[in-house]
Parts: structure tokens; C-alpha cells; sequence
């Protein structure tokens, strides 16, 4: 019997050309799906298709904050492979690392409009063939921890992912009805190209960071982890999971940050 958990299936991932996205693209074509890729780095995106294979995988630029974009790439999907089963809205921004009394508020725009607007377009898109094919999909959209906490990203970023709550929350209350499943994944730190450029660090250093103020010790983070993460809500394991924020965090945004008398 085969493992693969979303054989035939077909996703569309936007953010894809690199870090989170790009793994789950990855991992889902081992597991039997057909992936359309959609990012604005043209260059990595077409790398990454053809790394996986063409027969599998195709890229489609699309900028999240453009809706016509989106809607294109939604329609490029569907009349690729026939259908969408599976959206990963996982494009976004940190922006830049400054406070409250030094915020750009055009910066701010550009946050929400990538962070926000184009995941509400993302979904919007989605859900509309979905509906019209009365597939009983799975969206899924990258959140954070800074979706639940404050003090772990810049603010722009930390309103951004509250709103994407909010936003899956409430898509999750209208697609019921239809069958389909909303659901965020909210990773951790880890070391892909968002968070070390906004540091100027390496993968590792990053890695180092988040490993010495997380909770659970003894593994790294990975993208793979989040990828697994997203496999399970995308895949028939999780048929009735929806408007859920899962954590992949190791347990940081559930316990206070204090020396524990516990441990010591
Ligand atoms: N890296 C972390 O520590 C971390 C933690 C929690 C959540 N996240 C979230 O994970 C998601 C993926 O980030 P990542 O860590 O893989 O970083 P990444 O930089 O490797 O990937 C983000 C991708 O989004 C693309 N993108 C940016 N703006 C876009 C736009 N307007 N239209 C289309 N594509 C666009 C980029 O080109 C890039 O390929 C993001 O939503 C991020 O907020 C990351």
C-alpha cells in the first residue's frame, strides 16, 4: 500500500521559491501531489520546479498583494491539473526591525498588504473554485507565534498575524457549509531567508537564537517541521480539523519565560 497522503491531489502555494514554501512543496509531491508554485522571485521559483520535476511542479509568478495576480494563478492551477484541493497561503514580509515610535507607516501598508490582504485575496480565490467544484478542500494559512504573542516580531509583522486569525477564523465559520477546511499554521523561529536577512545572520545563527529562548530542547527547528505540520492539515488526517492555529513552537507561545524552579 502506498504512504503517500495526498495522491492526486493538487495545491498551490504562494511563498514558494524558498524557506517554508518551498519545502512544503517538496514534501508534497512525495506524497503524490501536483504543486503550481507562486512567488515573485522568478529565478529561485523556476529553480525550485525544475528541481522537483516539471511533471509535478509548476512556477507561476504572482505578487499576493496584486489580486488579478492571484486570480491567475488560482485559474493557471485549475487549468493545469483540473482542480485545487490544497492552498498554502504562506507568502510574507517581516519588515523592517524598528518600534513603535519610529514606525513607517507606508512600511506598515505594504506588511498588511502582503501579510493580509494578499492572504485574504489567496483564500478568496481559492475558496471560490472550491466552492464552484464542490471540492472539500484544505486551506491553510502560515501564521506565527507572533500571531498570539506580542514582543516576538516587529509590530507591523505581530498585527499581521493576529489578523490572519482572525481572518481563518472567520472564512472557517462561512466554508463549513461547504465542506472545506480552514486552518493557520504558526511556526516558530527558524532559519530561512525571512528571518536572516532581517538579522544579517546565517540559517545557523538564527538557529542557535531561537534554540536558546525556545521551550523544548534537544531539536532545531526545521522547515521540514513546519512542512510536516502543513502535510498533516492538508492530508485526510486532520478531515475534521478546522479554524485551528496550529503551534509549531515547541511549546513557546503556552509557557512563561522565566528560570523555572523545576529545571534548576
Ligand atoms: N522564518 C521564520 O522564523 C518564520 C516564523 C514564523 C512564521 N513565518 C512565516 O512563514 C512564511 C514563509 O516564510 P519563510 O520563513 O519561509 O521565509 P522565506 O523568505 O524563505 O519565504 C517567503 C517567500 O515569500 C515570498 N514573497 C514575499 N512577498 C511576496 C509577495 N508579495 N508575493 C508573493 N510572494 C512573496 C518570497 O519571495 C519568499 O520566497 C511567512 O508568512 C512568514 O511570516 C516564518
Amino acid at each position: 500500500m502506498s504512504n503517500a497522503r495526498l495522491e492526486g491531489k493538487v495545491a498551490l502555494i504562494s511563498g514558494a521559491a524558498s524557506g517554508i514554501g518551498e519545502e512544503t512543496a517538496r514534501l508534497f509531491v512525495q506524497h503524490g501531489a501536483f504543486v503550481v508554485i507562486a512567488d515573485v522571485q522568478d529565478d529561485l521559483g523556476n529553480q525550485v520546479a525544475e528541481s522537483i520535476g516539471l511533471d509535478k511542479v509548476s512556477y507561476r509568478h504572482c505578487d499576493v498583494r496584486d489580486e488579478q495576480q492571484v486570480e491567475e494563478a488560482v485559474s493557471f492551477t485549475v487549468e493545469k491539473y483540473g482542480k485545487l484541493d490544497i492552498l498554502l497561503s504562506n507568502a510574507g514580509i517581516l519588515g523592517p526591525l524598528t518600534g513603535i515610535l519610529e514606525l513607517d507607516i507606508d512600511t506598515f501598508d505594504n506588511i498588511m498588504a502582503t501579510n493580509v490582504r494578499g492572504m485574504a485575496a489567496m483564500v478568496k480565490h481559492a475558496a471560490r473554485t472550491m466552492v464552484a467544484k464542490k471540492t472539500r478542500g484544505s486551506i491553510i494559512c502560515t501564521a506565527s507565534v507572533a500571531s498570539c504573542l506580542g514582543g516576538t516580531g516587529p509590530h507591523g509583522y505581530t498585527a499581521s498575524k493576529h489578523a490572519i486569525v482572525g481572518l481563518v477564523r472567520g472564512v472557517c465559520s462561512e466554508l463549513g457549509a461547504h465542506g472545506i477546511r480552514v486552518n493557520c499554521v504558526s511556526p516558530y523561529g527558524l532559519g530561512t531567508p525571512l528571518a536572516c536577512k532581517a538579522f544579517n545572520w546565517e540559517p545557523s545563527e538564527v538557529e542557535a537564537s531561537s534554540y536558546s529562548a525556545g521551550n523544548l530542547k534537544g531539536i532545531v527547528l526545521k522547515a521540514s517541521h513546519i512542512a510536516e505540520s502543513v502535510l498533516f492539515l492538508a492530508s485526510d488526517e486532520s478531515a475534521y480539523i478546522s479554524g485551528q492555529n496550529l503551534a509549531v513552537d515547541g511549546g513557546f507561545t503556552v509557557v512563561k519565560h522565566v528560570v523555572s524552579p523545576l529545571t534548576n
